[in-house]
């Protein structure tokens, strides 16, 4: 069991509380956003409400879930000492800039959470692994471990995948709909198959993409004219493309 302490409780907050539910730590939340502090405190045993000072006065573990700009101006003011924990999820916030808003802290790690780790399996990329972000949520996400900021960065491009994928699958809900003529099962089906998929693949531990790949592409199967249909048309490409004109944004070398 651990002290941990939320300073900005937003929307980010608020999931990883929620992700915390049940775990036997004693949380303080800041007083803002007020209404999201205190429904915290509401629905959840073990979480109070405190100021920014309190929050990190009492706490062993400070999460760090405000906008950067705010940071800048509240960090300097805040008790931190040199036995702190402190775990970033701010996006645009280089660890080096952080250190020196918290000289006193040295174990400063960063980490990218998404709103999936209100529920759990949300993949949770780290650097420096200092061991703070496996100690709190390693139990129900998984923690990657990266080796400098630029690869911990190269996730938020990895993200930026979704929404093209999903506006993929949509066209291939749009398609089936089209045939039967019921857009709920449509979507049903489509995202319950790929559902399926990648909850075999973590039940498995092994395998991964390239196994399902190989599975599903059986020479002349309708999967594999598909995805040659796509090769041909350059969508891997795009993507790749697209992945790069990233990299400036993102902090990351030319390609
Ligand atoms: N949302 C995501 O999915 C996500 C994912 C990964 C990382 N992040 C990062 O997490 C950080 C927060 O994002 P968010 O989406 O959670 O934003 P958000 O919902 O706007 O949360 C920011 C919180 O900071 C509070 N705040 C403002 N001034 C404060 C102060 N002086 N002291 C204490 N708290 C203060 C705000 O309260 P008021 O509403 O009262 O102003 C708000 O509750 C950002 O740096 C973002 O890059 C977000």
């Amino acid at each position: 069991m651990a002290r941990i302490g939320f300073l900005g409780t937003g929307a980010i907050a608020e999931a990883m509380v929620r992700g915390l539910d049940g775990a036997g730590h004693d949380i303080l939340v800041s007083e803002r956003n007020a209404a999201t502090a205190q429904r915290l405190a509401g629905d959840f045993a073990g979480v109070s409400v405190a100021t920014n000072a309190e929050v990190v006065a009492q706490s062993d573990i400070v999460i760090l879930c405000l906008m950067s700009g705010i940071a800048e101006r509240v960090l300097p003011d805040l008790p931190f000492r040199a036995d702190h924990k402190v775990i970033s999820v701010m996006a645009d916030m280089p660890r080096d800039r952080l250190a020196a808003l918290i000289p006193d802290v040295a174990d400063l790690s960063l980490t990218i959470p998404l709103p999936s780790i209100a529920t759990g399996g949300c993949p949770l990329p780290v650097w420096p692994d200092t061991g703070s972000v496996r100690a709190v949520f390693g139990a129900r996400n998984p923690v990657i471990a990266v080796e400098s900021e630029a690869a911990l960065n190269a996730h938020f491009g990895a993200c930026a995948v979704s929404l093209p994928v999903m506006a993929l699958l949509r066209t291939g809900v749009d398609w089936l709909a089209a045939q039967t003529g019921d857009r709920t099962g449509a979507e049903i089906y489509v995202t319950a198959m790929f559902g399926a998929y990648f909850a075999a693949m973590r039940k498995d531990g092994s395998g991964g993409i390239d196994t399902l790949m190989a599975d599903l592409g059986t020479e002349g199967g309708l999967n594999d004219s598909l995805r040659n249909t796509m090769v041909q048309a350059g969508a891997p490409d795009a993507l790749l493309e697209g992945l790069d004109g990233l990299r400036e944004r993102l902090g990351l070398p030319p390609a």
